[in-house]
């Protein structure tokens, strides 16, 4: 792919596709993170004296103009983390971004409303893309989080311009293939979350690519009940313990090790006060529920980071918005920073609950790459291709 390197961008009117899908709770913009990524861009295009056209889609308004669903409240956020102004239309094509994009002088930055306010968005409709074309010279795209979706603005229209990918879509990019693509090894990958149901082609592409494949969050106590393990009140699939099976036959014959839990935090409810002890995963009591891996396992799990040149880790190991269950998540995210720091091991992370779980542990910025992508993050682990990242050439 193309990056931003090879554009001459003086003067050239440039429509960025970022992500602001940013988290708002009661109209207030809870994680900056997605506009902080994105500056870099911005301010080189600006910088190299380009007009710089950001659309982006917010929520999923479903081709109506939802006003909770607006961009609006973005554009301030926006100018003040740019600490410029930044100008405004109130569609995302025809007359009105028209005039404004041609109103642009050398350096300034456009936001428009919603790509999503238009169904041609994600019908991928040509018309809607030819709109956005109409606005701009060259095309810049910076919303991997976005690249699953092959959409008109981030599919669409890359071939109707000249594209580019930005600096945060290539930092992203970067990190994935050093953590995938072309990794040193041994590869550690850590993968919780809820169900096995949801992640099937991930864990069937890891137990190919990984050296050492940890399994934590509920999902765990899955394939401990397709051990024979009782697992008591334990969330887990009754109707997956044969495909858990299936896939640990597939990775020892791919010579993946598989690590489960040997030991689990078991409580009678998930709630705060709910008193809580650690057991073997071989005697969890009928009437209690696995909420965490216990220490024993943590042991376990540094001892293969240790060995590890990489890591790549999406979802919790437990269930870390209610401390204590948070135990095991906050200890192995810590030994990561420290052996980021230390020894050189490569870790990448990413996925919505693990960005999360990454914040409350406080160690975001000591990982050496956590990508800002949920969805897509997920799906390129999955070996899928991005349609937005294939569009780019
Ligand atoms: C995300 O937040 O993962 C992206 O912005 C994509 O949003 P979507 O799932 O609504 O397409």
């Amino acid at each position: 792919f193309r990056t931003i390197d090879a554009l001459d961008a003086a003067g050239k009117r440039v429509l960025l596709r970022a992500d602001l899908n940013v988290p708002v709770r009661e109209g207030v913009i809870t994680d900056r993170t997605r506009i902080e990524r994105l500056l870099p861009t911005i301010r080189e295009l600006a910088e190299k004296g380009a007009r710089v056209i950001v659309c982006s889609h917010f929520d999923r308004p479903k081709g109506k103009r939802v006003p909770e669903m607006s961009l609006l409240p973005l554009r301030t956020a926006l100018a003040e983390a740019l600490g410029r102004p930044v100008a405004w239309a109130d569609d995302c094509v025809g007359p009105e971004p028209e005039a404004a994009a041609a109103a642009l002088a050398d350096g300034e930055v456009l936001l428009l409303e919603n790509t999503r306010y238009h169904a041609g968005e994600e019908k991928n409709d040509p018309a809607l893309a030819a709109g956005l074309a109409k606005l701009a010279e060259a095309y810049v795209n910076d919303a991997f989080s976005a690249a699953h979706r092959a959409h008109a603005s981030t599919e669409g229209v890359a071939h109707l311009l000249p594209a580019y990918a930005g600096r945060l879509m290539q930092a992203e990019l970067e990190a994935l293939d050093a953590a995938l693509g072309n990794p040193a090894r041994p590869v550690v990958a850590i993968v919780g979350g809820a169900k096995i149901s949801t992640k099937l082609e991930l864990l069937g592409n890891l137990t190919r690519r990984v050296n050492v494949l940890v399994i934590g969050g509920a999902m765990a106590n899955t394939f401990l009940a397709a051990q024979g393990h009782p697992m008591g009140r334990s969330l887990q699939e009754a109707e997956m313990h044969e495909t858990a099976r299936q896939i640990m036959a597939e990775a020892a014959a791919a010579q993946c090790e598989i690590l489960l839990p040997v030991d689990v935090v078991v409580a009678e409810a998930f709630a705060a006060q709910s008193p809580h002890r650690t057991v073997a995963v071989d005697s969890v009591p009928q009437d209690l529920m696995a909420l965490d891996v216990g220490p024993e396992t943590v042991d376990l799990v540094e001892a293969r980071l240790r060995q590890a040149s990489t890591l790549v880790w999406n979802g919790p190991f437990g269930a870390f918005e209610i401390p204590p269950f948070d135990m095991a998540t906050v200890a192995v995210a810590q030994s990561v920073a420290a052996l980021t720091a230390s020894s050189g091991l490569k870790s990448i992370a990413g996925g919505g609950d693990t960005v999360s779980a990454l914040r409350h542990a406080g160690v975001m910025e000591r990982l050496t790459y956590v990508s800002s992508a949920g969805g897509a993050f997920l799906e390129w682990l999955e070996g899928k291709t991005l349609p937005g990242v294939a569009a780019l050439g």
